[in-house]
C-alpha cells in the first residue's frame, strides 16, 4: 500500500517487520547522536486539524532523525481557519510535491479522502472515531518489547470505547498478534458495532481485570460526548477509573497503558499512572521509533509494496 489508514492493512508478517525494524530505531534513539541520513531529501507534511502532543511531536522527530525535511500545518496556523475545504487543502499541499503527508483530522475517514486522491503517501495519525494506526502499533511495538509474543496474553481495554480511534485499531492489531482482548465500559461508552468484534465485553472493571497481562486505559473523550449523555463524572472516576483495587486478582506482573493525555484521577488513579507497573512513558518513546519505521517504509517502499 503507499498508504497506512487502518491496522487492516497490514498483516501479521508485516507488523513482525515493522516491529523488528522499530526495535533497531529504538537502539539508534539511544545514541548521544541520533540522527541518520535514511531520508534525506524527502519532505514530509505533518497536518494536524485536532490538537496533539505526542503524535505530531514524535512523528516530526521520527522524520528529523531521519534526516527528512518536516513541514507543519494545524488547524488554527491553517487556511482551513477560513475555511478552506479538506479537498483544497490537499490539493494545495500535493502541488508542492511532498512524499508524504501525516493527517490527524477529526472527520473520520478523512485520511482516506486523501489518500484516493493524493499521490503522495497518506498516514493516518487518528480520524474522527475511526482508527489511530500507528497508535496500535506503538502500543503493539511496548508489549511486544516486553512479552516477546502475544500467545496467551490477555489485554483489557478499559473506558471510553465508544469515541475511541484508539480502541478500534489496539483491538485489530492486538487480536491479529494473537491476543485475548476484553473491552470494559460503561454500557452508554459502547459502541454499537462491539458485538461484532473479537472481544469479550464487561461492565464490571474487577472483573475485567481478573487474570489480565495488561490493562489499557483510555480517555473520558469529554469533547466527543453527546449532548446529555455526558456521564457524571464523579461516579465515573469510582466506578470505571482504574485503581489498585481492580487489579487485585490481575496477573502479577500486569501492565498499565494509556494512551495519553490522560485525565488523572478520572480514567486513571495517579498512583498507577507513575508506578513501576505502568508503560506510559515507554509508549511515547516507542511511539518515536515506530513512526521513524513506518516514515522509512513508506517514504522508501523498503518492504511494504503496493
Ligand atoms: N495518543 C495520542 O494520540 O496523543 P496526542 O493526542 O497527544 O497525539
Amino acid at each position: 500500500h503507499k498508504d497506512l489508514l487502518e491496522i487492516s492493512q497490514l498483516d501479521p508478517d508485516e507488523i513482525a517487520h515493522i516491529f523488528e525494524t522499530a526495535a533497531r530505531f529504538a537502539e539508534v534513539n539511544q545514541r548521544p547522536i541520533k540522527k541518520v541520513p535514511i531520508l534525506k531529501g524527502k519532505s514530509v507534511v505533518l497536518f494536524f486539524a485536532e490538537a496533539s502532543t505526542r503524535t505530531k511531536t514524535s512523528f516530526d522527530m521520527a522524520g528529523k532523525r531521519l534526516s527528512a525535511d518536516t513541514f507543519s500545518l494545524t488547524k488554527s496556523g491553517s487556511s482551513l481557519q477560513k475555511g478552506e475545504s479538506l479537498k483544497d487543502t490537499a490539493l494545495t499541499l500535493q502541488a508542492m510535491n511532498p512524499d508524504a503527508i501525516v493527517i490527524r483530522h477529526w472527520d473520520s475517514g478523512a485520511a482516506r479522502f486523501l489518500a484516493e486522491r493524493l499521490d503522495c503517501s497518506i498516514i493516518n495519525a487518528g480520524d474522527g472515531w475511526h482508527a489511530h494506526p500507528t497508535q496500535a502499533l506503538l502500543d503493539g511495538f511496548t508489549l511486544h518489547q516486553v512479552w516477546g509474543s502475544f500467545a496467551g496474553k490477555t489485554v483489557c481495554i478499559l473506558g471510553d470505547v465508544a469515541h475511541s480511534r484508539v480502541a478500534r485499531s489496539d483491538v485489530e492489531l492486538l487480536t491479529m498478534l494473537g491476543a485475548r482482548v476484553r473491552i470494559c465500559a460503561p454500557r452508554t461508552l459502547l459502541p454499537a458495532m462491539v458485538q461484532t468484534w473479537p472481544v469479550e465485553v464487561f461492565s464490571d472493571v474487577a472483573k475485567a481485570c481478573e487474570g489480565v497481562d495488561a490493562v489499557i486505559c483510555l480517555r473520558l473523550q469529554l469533547e466527543r460526548q453527546q449532548a446529555g449523555l455526558l456521564p457524571d463524572l464523579r461516579e465515573y472516576a469510582c466506578t470505571y477509573g482504574l485503581s489498585p483495587r481492580h487489579l487485585e486478582k490481575a496477573k502479577a506482573d500486569v501492565k498499565i497503558m494509556h494512551p495519553g493525555p490522560m485525565n488523572r484521577g478520572l480514567e486513571i488513579a495517579s498512583e498507577l499512572a507513575d508506578c513501576g507497573a505502568s508503560l506510559v512513558l515507554d509508549q511515547v518513546a516507542s511511539g518515536v521509533a515506530v513512526r521513524m519505521t513506518l516514515l522509512h517504509l513508506y517514504l522508501t517502499r523498503a518492504r511494504i509494496s503496493a
